[in-house]
């Protein structure tokens, strides 16, 4: 994997498409989430390979339903993390941090309490492109908001604390769209590392995609490359590691699993065979 990035290049691009998706939806009658500004970013990138921002462009673009199918897991992920986080708020959890925040647009878009604080890491030139935009659509956080450009492979705590995140204040932790992407000792490194910095009350959502060889066929590496412009296999990281639900209890942490299928359906918004077949599932834990 390269070492840094942008939202055209290397694992950035997913980012990118993360983006579209939400696009995707938010254009949509009945959407499960609404994000203002990730057509903006999808226009402003201009990424080499076309990616839709409506409905009508996803189902232009498609030939086997890939962007369908893509924005409506996004929007199903997208909004089970914006729930964890209202849950938090509502438990009077005022800090966050969202590792590989890409082009998560939550700071800005979700009814933050009094005194929130908003920590997100990513590559250097993936947040600075996402400021950039957000900064010509005047958009406004709904609290502090703290980017911090670091590696998750590398000293990122060391760089979060610098940026001035509150070790002794609880936190909401959110690792959505990244497990992947991580080989299994920096994932490993990662769970320490949150659990080192969570003071008592502090949450984690994480986002686990059980079945990656699902993503490995020839059929799904063809429909990356035409449609995001590079290969997952290049991107993704598929040894055995511990299950961090798994690995969170050991650390005296409770946590709970909801299966994407049973998020979607409880949102009205079933998932199709193939996406079920992924096996992803979302896990919130909490330490005591
Ligand atoms: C699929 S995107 C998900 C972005 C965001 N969480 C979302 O759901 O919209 C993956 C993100 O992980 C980031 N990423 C992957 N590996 C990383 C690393 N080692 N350090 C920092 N960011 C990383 C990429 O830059 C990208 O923004």
């Amino acid at each position: 994997m390269d070492q840094q990035w942008d939202v055209v290049s290397g694992v950035g691009v997913t980012a990118l498409a993360v983006a579209a998706a939400r696009a995707v939806e938010t254009s949509r009658p009945g959407a499960l989430i609404e994000d203002p500004y990730a057509l903006a970013f999808v226009e402003a990138a201009g990424a080499p390979v076309k990616m839709p921002t409506t409905q009508a462009e996803a189902a232009a673009l498609d030939d086997q339903g890939y962007w369908s199918e893509v924005s409506t897991y996004i929007a199903v992920r997208t909004r089970a993390f914006d729930d964890y986080f209202r849950r938090a708020a509502e438990a009077g959890v005022t800090q966050a941090v969202l590792l590989a925040s890409g082009l998560d647009a939550r700071a800005f878009r979700l009814p933050w309490p009094e005194g929130a604080v908003i920590h997100e890491i990513d590559q250097p030139l993936v947040l600075d492109f996402k400021l950039r935009v957000l900064r010509e659509h005047g958009a406004i956080a709904g609290g502090v908001h703290r980017p911090v450009g670091a590696d998750l492979r590398e000293d990122w705590p060391a760089a979060l604390e610098a940026a001035g995140f509150d070790r002794a204040r609880p936190t909401a932790w959110l690792a959505e769209g990244l497990l992947p992407y991580l080989p299994p000792e920096a994932e490993e490194r990662l769970f320490q590392d949150i659990h080192q910095l969570s003071a008592p009350g502090s949450r984690l959502a994480v986002e686990i995609i059980g079945n990656m060889s699902g993503a490995l066929t020839d059929t799904s590496v063809g429909d990356s490359v035409r449609t995001l412009g590079v290969n997952v296999l290049d991107l993704i990281h598929t040894e055995q590691r511990p299950a961090p639900a798994d690995h969170l209890t050991g650390l005296g942490w409770s946590a709970r699993s909801v299966a994407a299928t049973e998020a979607a359906a409880g949102y009205g918004r079933p998932l199709s065979p193939s996406l079920a077949a992924r096996d992803a599932h979302y896990v919130f834990a909490h330490r005591p």
